[in-house]
């Protein structure tokens, strides 16, 4: 297990998992000093959630804003595209500071190609996957990716509960992989705290994305630590 191969000035061992704050659920009118409160609080990347009306009900922001953010943080941006036809704005995301740029399977029309058109303008690829997507729609892919990301909730909105039922997708995916000795890191996305990040962290995931449970917090580095919780050996 492991993702430091996606964050590569990370000081954090592997034996830990990573935490990443998703921007959503910040206070956009006071966006620059969220990030940077993330940032002290030890988040080691920075997610951020891209909807575009159609593969989501929900609106969010696009490249453009992704270079503002790129200016006020050091942190990796991980990006997650929920949009239908990913490959019209792939290049548009890398270039403007998307390090981490990650596609649904659901969206996608050919995830082969968009997954290659990722890793060819310089960014690290990740394959989404919805609740009741099943895992055998992604395993063909597994040599071709860098981040698998286990959705939790059923995307387009923060603040859901979390769907204990995919924690077997992650244990799942996780035997494949190291039984295959590939490298791609496993994230879950979607009503993650101090509850549920225990089960996920035991199921294997090596970053864990939380909206709601950092930004409404009222001490965002004792949050962080709370999910990313003890030294795993
Ligand atoms: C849901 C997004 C999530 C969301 C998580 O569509 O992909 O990243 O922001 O928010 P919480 O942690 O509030 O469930
Ligand atoms: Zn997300």
């Amino acid at each position: 297990m492991s993702w430091s191969q996606l964050v590569p000035n990370s000081d954090r061992s592997d034996g830990e998992v990573a935490v990443a704050p998703s921007v959503l659920a910040a206070d956009f009118s006071r966006l620059a000093d969220e990030i940077r409160a993330v940032e002290k609080a030890g988040a080691d990347l920075l997610h951020l959630d891209v909807m575009d009306g159609h593969f989501v009900p929900n609106l969010t922001f696009g490249p453009f804003v992704v270079a503002a953010i790129r200016k006020l943080t050091d942190l990796q941006l991980d990006t997650h595209l929920m949009i239908e036809n990913p490959d019209r704005y792939i290049e548009s995301f890398v270039k403007n500071g998307s390090g981490i740029v990650t596609i649904h399977v659901e969206a996608s029309t050919d995830l082969r190609r968009d997954l290659k058109m990722i890793r060819e303008h310089g960014g690290k690829c990740g394959l989404a996957l919805n609740p009741d997507t099943p895992l055998d729609r992604v395993t063909d892919f597994f040599g071709d990716i860098d981040l698998l990301l286990v959705m939790s909730v059923f995307p387009g909105f923060g603040g859901q509960s979390f769907i204990a039922d995919v924690l077997s997708k992650v244990e799942a995916a996780g035997k494949i992989r190291d039984q295959a000795g590939l490298p791609f890191a496993i994230q879950i996305d979607g009503g993650i705290d101090p509850k549920t990040a225990p089960l996920a962290r035991k199921a294997g995931v090596d970053i864990l994305v939380a909206g709601t449970s950092i930004f409404r917090s009222a001490d965002y580095p004792q949050m962080v630590r709370a999910l990313r919780g003890a030294r795993r050996t």
